[in-house]
């Protein structure tokens, strides 16, 4: 019986360009799960678009000299641009600045007042008198209320780390034009989530999602509280309430509503207005939001709540498949420090296929993971060309050297062919599975698996060998029979992956019915008829050489150290006055082990580490939460201020200091590479 399977992906802010880190996340994983599931023949609805309203928005498009919406029409459409060009099959992607979006984000923050979950209060808000407005953190900079540092941010101090309330700011002005700020008294809508504790706890013990997502949720759960879901601005989904005028939704509140406007966008494209609730609102369907992790809470907590707030039955997300980060050669992409691939460049040189496949085989499932130049070329010339091209050409170049260019009869099978077939259906299904577990990485690798099984046998059997001489003939046709079973199973488990090889591999098989109209189960099933016709096949990959690899290497150091703020322009920090000896000797520095690290909560800047001095563990609390991850401090030898007094910070008390190197907000930990820790350094 097929099923109704709606599937999202974030929706990406209309806000600059995408790069093969977004893809990573929430795209790419998407759209082989939907091609997966198209050929498994349930009816699948595959949505996503440009998330175009809120503050970053309006702050860019400020600082670029554009309106709101100049800037997001100039980055939906390149954005939307990219999609096609990785072959996402998105069956519809809106934007939320659609009129379409309106009424049903204002209808869904109705049903919420209606029935008693939304509250108005009035706040104090930061407000400019010069620009007549009131502003959001993000416009906000002022004097540290903890340590006195005078370009604090609106939310957290860069120099202590401490977060607080822009409200709570001293001397409060506006990043844009330097202006002064006053508290003024504005009204807001907040969204009363601890109403929903109970449900949420109840309907999130029923998941089975990722441990990592899980916990998140809890620790997320029991401290939830009112948020604020209204803003004072006129980029947004208007509040629809007497008395309103100057307040919009939060871009949160709005934007995933986007997910069902755009369904609804869809229903009436395809003539069907009203389809959209056969997905929506009927409970067997499937619900799969894909996203990245920074986008747990509001997809698995706030959104959820909202819609269980509802009149209407509107489905509530049945599984999360939540990504890690992918970086680029350890770093985050980012196109302001030069740190990013020029896909213009790129699409010259490489194909989609390729990135999709590299990006898939390294996916970031579980850990971080990253697109190095290295790795692709390996992918690409390894992976796809050694095993699987291989396999490929080297059949189909035989079959039409030997067999007419057709394919021949099977004949009666040995051992080692039928093992070779319980091979392949075996990988087969592994590979099913693999993709309806949305295990991307071990669907890679199962296809190669797949391939790989295929050469050693075409090297076992050595059907050159059984070709020359006229009484093995049937020997060699049963060996390229069996192998053209297994190119057409390659096609088969390559297709959500690299869908146009596939469909390459496909039609180079002489097959008339596509691949997609015939779904899974029924190719998996298939024989290749007898005496068919093998078109004369193409190459399908180039090999990458090292000297094109080492130049994407340097171009791409080459564009981050023009992007990088040059040593005289770069903000070194005043020389301090000299001290003498004595002062230095006055430091025990140790060589230490970080044995454990973790984020120290409500701070996005500290972490707690535990620390071996060889002699004693001590507990540091350091700045460096936005330099490392925890799990990349573990096993780190570094430098420790063995003598510091011990001080609480963020509630936890440090015992000791790590030394760091630090320039315009890059921080680097020193350390030591071969002596024991508690070694004393001078
Ligand atoms: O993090 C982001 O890119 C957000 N624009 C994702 C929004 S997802 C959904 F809720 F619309
Ligand atoms: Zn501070």
């Amino acid at each position: 019986m097929t099923q109704k399977v709606l599937i999202t992906s974030a929706l990406p802010y209309a806000n600059g360009p995408l790069h093969f880190g977004h893809i990573a996340g929430a795209y790419l994983p998407a759209d082989c799960y939907a091609r997966f599931e198209r050929l498994r023949k349930n009816e699948v609805l595959y949505i996503c678009g440009s998330d175009e309203y809120g503050i970053a928005i309006t702050m860019s498009a400020d600082l670029a000299g554009r309106t709101p919406k100049q800037h997001v029409d100039i980055f939906h459409e390149i954005n939307q641009k990219f999609f096609e060009r990785l072959n996402i099959s998105f069956d519809h992607y809106s934007r939320t600045s659609s009129p379409k979006h309106i009424a049903p984000v204002q209808q869904y923050f109705l049903d919420l007042v209606q029935n008693g979950f939304i509250e108005e209060r009035i706040t104090n808000q930061l407000y400019s008198e010069a620009d007549k407005r009131f502003l959001a953190d993000r416009y906000v900079t002022g004097t540290c209320p903890k340590c006195g540092y005078e370009n604090a941010r609106g939310d957290e101090c860069p120099h202590c780390g401490a977060s607080y309330e822009a409200t709570d700011l001293k001397n409060p002005r506006s990043k844009l034009t330097n202006a002064p700020l006053v508290l003024k008294p504005t009204k807001h809508w907040f969204i009363l989530l601890d109403k929903f504790k109970e449900r949420l706890t109840k309907w999130t013990q029923e998941k089975n999602w990722k441990a990592n997502v899980i916990n998140f949720i809890k620790g997320y759960i029991d401290d939830l509280h009112p948020r604020s879901i209204t803003r004072d601005s006129n980029w947004g989904v208007p509040v629809p309430l007497p008395n309103s005028e100057g307040k919009v939704l939060y871009v949160w509140f709005d934007a995933p509503i986007g997910y069902i406007s755009a369904s609804q966008e869809w229903a009436a494209k395809i003539g069907k207005p009203e389809h959209w609730k056969d997905f929506w609102c009927d409970p067997s369907t499937k619900l799969v939001q894909f996203i990245g992790k920074d986008n747990i809470p509001f997809h698995a907590v706030i959104f959820p709540a909202m819609t269980m707030g509802q009149n209407q039955p509107y489905k509530l997300v049945d599984e999360l498949p939540a990504n890690e980060f992918y970086k680029l050669e350890g770093r985050q992409f980012s196109k302001s420090d030069g740190w990013y691939i020029d896909l213009e460049d790129f699409f010259t040189k490489y194909t989609t296929d390729q990135i999709r496949y590299a990006i898939a085989a390294n996916a970031p499932e579980t850990n971080d993971s990253e697109f190095t130049w290295k790795d692709f070329q390996l992918r690409c010339n390894t992976d796809l060309l050694g095993k699987f091209g291989n396999l490929i050409n080297r059949t189909l170049v035989f079959a039409q050297n030997h067999c007419g260019g057709k394919v021949p009869p099977r004949g009666e099978l040995k051992p080692i062919d039928r093992e070779f077939l319980d091979q392949i259906q075996k990988l087969t299904q592994e590979a099913y599975q693999a993709y309806a577990e949305f295990k991307l990485r071990r669907a890679s690798q199962l296809l190669m698996e797949l391939a790989q099984l295929g050469n050693v046998y075409f090297d076992t059997k050595k059907p050159w060998a059984d070709a020359k001489n006229p009484a093995t003939l049937p020997l060699m046709q049963s060996t390229i029979s069996c192998c053209l079973e297994c190119l057409k199973t390659l096609a088969l488990v390559a297709y959500p992956i690299i869908p146009s090889t596939a469909i390459e591999v496909w039609t180079m098989l002489g097959q008339k019915e596509s691949l997609e109209s015939l779904g899974w189960e029924k190719v998996a099933q298939l024989t290749i008829a007898d005496g068919a016709s093998l078109p004369p096949p193409a190459i399908l990959f180039k090999k990458i050489e090292d000297e094109q690899i080492k130049m994407e290497i340097a171009k791409l150091h080459e564009k981050a150290h023009e992007a990088a703020p040059k040593n005289d322009t770069a903000k070194h920090e005043p020389l301090k006055e000299l001290v003498d000896i004595e002062a230095v000797k006055k430091l025990d520095l140790r060589v230490g082990i970080i044995l454990k690290a973790e984020p120290v909560p409500k701070s996005k800047k500290l972490l707690k580490l535990e620390v071996d001095l060889g002699f004693e563990k001590r507990t540091i609390v350091a700045g460096i939460a936005l330099s490392y991850k925890p799990e990349q401090l573990i096993g780190k030898k570094v430098v420790v201020v063995a003598n510091l007094k011990p001080a609480t910070l963020m509630g936890v008390e440090s015992q000791g200091m790590l030394l760091a190197g630090n320039l315009n907000h890059q921080t680097e930990l020193a350390h030591i590479q071969e002596l024991p820790p508690g070694s004393v350094v001078s």
